[in-house]
């Protein structure tokens, strides 16, 4: 994805002069400046860009792995996928490590090393489709006070419990906390992501537009492009992602609207 959009800032939009320094011609070399993260996020620029979204260190794409806290092993999609899901492994690696991929604030799809994704066998829970359905949605459950510890309530209604080592089930009823409930883990974040993809659906269909347009229409301004002729500089680059060529109606979660702002930005 990111390395389209770099393709396409090259294709569409490199340089062009500021309309405020048109007395001239256009001087040679150019000196441009790259005006990053307007209209591709690019989260570590403005991370509180990202503060009103619920859960937003459950963002798609982050890699996370579940501590069982009663045995104190790691859930583990064994052979990396295709088969069950087990809980014995002592440290985490890359059968352990799950990526999320969000569907809302609350509920999940689990993708495993070889791609498969969690979801209900007949017995025992198993990493074996290779779509996410209904019946690989989870939701996480986090602990009001202590929300990494967490229980993962399966499209059944019931909660994945580990019954052994190396047996999994969604069929738990209880809401305990404790340690030793075999429903309870401990989440680990270890790997996550912060990009346009990332905010517009952590936000949602409803909020996301809102955020977007509201970032905009403030991130940078005409102010900004008379500030940046001002001071000598005859060029921008402007970062545009491959979903720009669908504005106003981007695949989703993306949203419309980064068109016209780039339309803004060749008036100014
Ligand atoms: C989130 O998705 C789940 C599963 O599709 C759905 O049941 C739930 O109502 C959704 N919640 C919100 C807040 O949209």
């Amino acid at each position: 994805m990111v390395y389209l959009a770099f393709l396409l800032f090259f294709n569409l939009i490199s340089c062009f002069p500021s309309s405020h320094a048109q007395n001239t011609d256009l001087k040679l070399p150019l000196r441009a400046v790259n005006l990053g993260n307007w209209l591709v996020t690019e989260g570590w620029m403005k991370p509180s860009r990202f503060d009103g979204i619920i859960n937003k260190d459950l963002l798609d794409g982050a890699h996370v792995q579940f501590l069982s806290t009663k045995l104190n092993k790691y859930l583990c999609a064994e052979n990396g996928g295709g088969t069950v899901l087990v809980a014995n492994r002592i440290s985490p690696s890359d059968w352990e490590t799950f990526r999320l991929w969000r569907v809302n604030e609350s509920y999940f799809h689990l993708r495993v090393l070889n791609k498969q994704f969690v979801g209900l066998g007949n017995q025992g829970v198993k990493a074996v489709s290779n779509t996410p359905t209904h019946s690989e949605t989870f939701q996480i459950v986090r602990k009001d006070d202590a929300p990494n510890r967490v229980r993962l309530k399966a499209s059944n209604g019931f909660f994945l419990q580990v019954q052994s080592e190396t047996l999994v089930t969604a069929d738990y009823t209880g809401s305990s906390w404790d340690d030793s409930d075999p429903s309870v883990f401990n989440i680990a974040i270890v790997n996550t992501l912060q990009g346009e993809y990332q905010i517009t659906n952590g936000y949602g269909p409803v909020k996301a537009p809102q955020v977007m347009q509201a970032h905009w229409d403030s991130y940078i301004t005409e102010q900004d492009f008379k500030f940046i002729s001002a001071n000598g500089l005859s060029a921008v680059r402007i970062p545009v992602g491959w979903w720009i060529a669908q504005d106003p109606n981007p695949p989703k979660p993306f949203v419309g609207g980064s068109l016209k702002a780039l339309d803004n930005a060749f008036t100014w």
